[in-house]
């Protein structure tokens, strides 16, 4: 019999090796999930989104929300923002929200309302990078294009004990032609999503891989020269900058003040409560509420909370103002209950929406 292990298996021999032992597994192992059970196209783009940010299990309760708000391409191509950014809260780069209604948009304009089934088409709409129009394209319409996500980068990296930085745009694009190449014409949508199950069940991206487990293991290169801790190789992030905020929950009576962002830059459009650049001291909150015409009647530390983004981190101390009069008319006033319902706020902010929960 010939030696699957073998070393010198060129790598297109050696994934296509891996294609028939992933499909045999991925039929028996495949998990239900809500946009597999009926993967119309307009489910699976929405899921594929949500999912590059969030866990499988985090993003289904998102998912069913969106389906009831938002059933198919024109309804959302005419969603209300705040409605949709409110439907968002908490899953994060809000700008992929937003680019969904840019995209249901124009495909209500040039599409008839649908997901177009051609790979170059989907690449053309706002937010559809090449995974995404890889998964919609093999998923829903059976076109055989790859799908290449971190996770799939990792798994093939370590099948072939590939020694290439994954973060650099052209390793991404030689492994999507070599997988283009190899993946079966017949079968894209389960081989595409065989290889996302084994990068978040098996060849996890946190800790050591599961190799016992893995249908892969006997032609995974890295397996056999026991090198999974240092494949895939990344290149170390610059590091993020640091800002320091002071976070202002401005109470009076029941009533809380928040602000829109303004509509360009991070979070873009959503609602926040009051903050200013650095750590103040009681003393300074206390001038920048008068500056604003407000009487502070006490104002309590809130605490302190951190909040990680790709490029920046903000570093937060909270500072909660009860005022004798109104709330200045630089800002909303809103009930807490019209705050949960109907503004979205960033998770950024989550420790003092905890706080004020408490406290209102
Ligand atoms: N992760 C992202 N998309 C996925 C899919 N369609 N199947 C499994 N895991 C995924």
């Amino acid at each position: 019999m010939e030696n699957k292990t073998n070393e010198s298996l060129p790598p297109t021999k050696r994934l296509r090796t891996m294609s028939s032992l992933l499909l045999s597994w991925y039929k028996d192992h495949a998990r239900t999930l809500p946009w597999r059970e009926d993967p119309g196209p307009y489910r699976v783009w929405i899921s594929e989104i949500m999912l590059q940010q969030t866990r499988i299990e985090a993003v289904k309760p998102y998912f069913s929300r969106f389906m009831e708000a938002f059933p198919d391409v024109p309804t959302l191509a005419l969603a209300d923002e705040d409605r949709l950014l409110k439907l968002w809260e908490g899953l994060g780069y809000y700008n992929r929200a937003r680019n969904l209604k840019k995209a249901a948009q124009v495909m209500t304009e040039l599409h008839d309302g649908q997901l177009p089934p051609s790979y170059e088409e989907l690449l053309k709409l706002p937010g559809i990078g090449t995974y995404t129009a890889g998964a919609i394209a093999s998923i829903a319409f059976g076109i055989p294009v790859p799908a290449v996500d971190g996770n799939v980068l990792r798994v093939i990296s370590r099948v072939l004990a590939s020694l290439d930085d994954v973060g650099k745009p052209a390793v991404k694009k030689q492994m999507e032609s070599l997988l283009k190449e190899i993946m079966p014409r017949d079968d894209a949508g389960a081989f595409n999503q065989g290889l996302m199950e084994i990068g978040e069940t098996i060849c996890v991206p946190n800790g050591p891989p599961r190799c016992p487990e893995c249908p892969l293991s006997p032609i995974c290169l890295a397996r056999i020269h026991n090198s999974q801790a240092s494949i895939p190789v990344k290149a170390p992030k610059k590091p993020r900058r640091v800002e320091n905020r002071t976070v202002l929950l401005i109470l009076s009576g029941t009533d809380i003040a928040i602000e829109k962002r303004p509509d360009t830059g991070l979070l873009a459009s959503l609602y926040q409560f009051p903050n200013l650049e650095g750590h103040l001291n009681r003393q300074e909150i206390h001038d920048f509420l008068e500056s604003l015409g407000a009487s502070p009647e006490r104002i309590e530390p809130a605490g302190e909370a951190r909040h990680v983004f790709s490029h920046v981190e903000w570093h937060m101390t909270g500072y909660l103002a009860r005022l004798k009069g109104k709330i200045p008319s630089t800002y909303l006033a809103v009930g807490q209950e019209e705050l949960r319902r109907k503004y979205p706020i960033p998770n950024a902010f989550s420790a003092y929406i905890k706080l004020l929960n408490r406290q209102l």
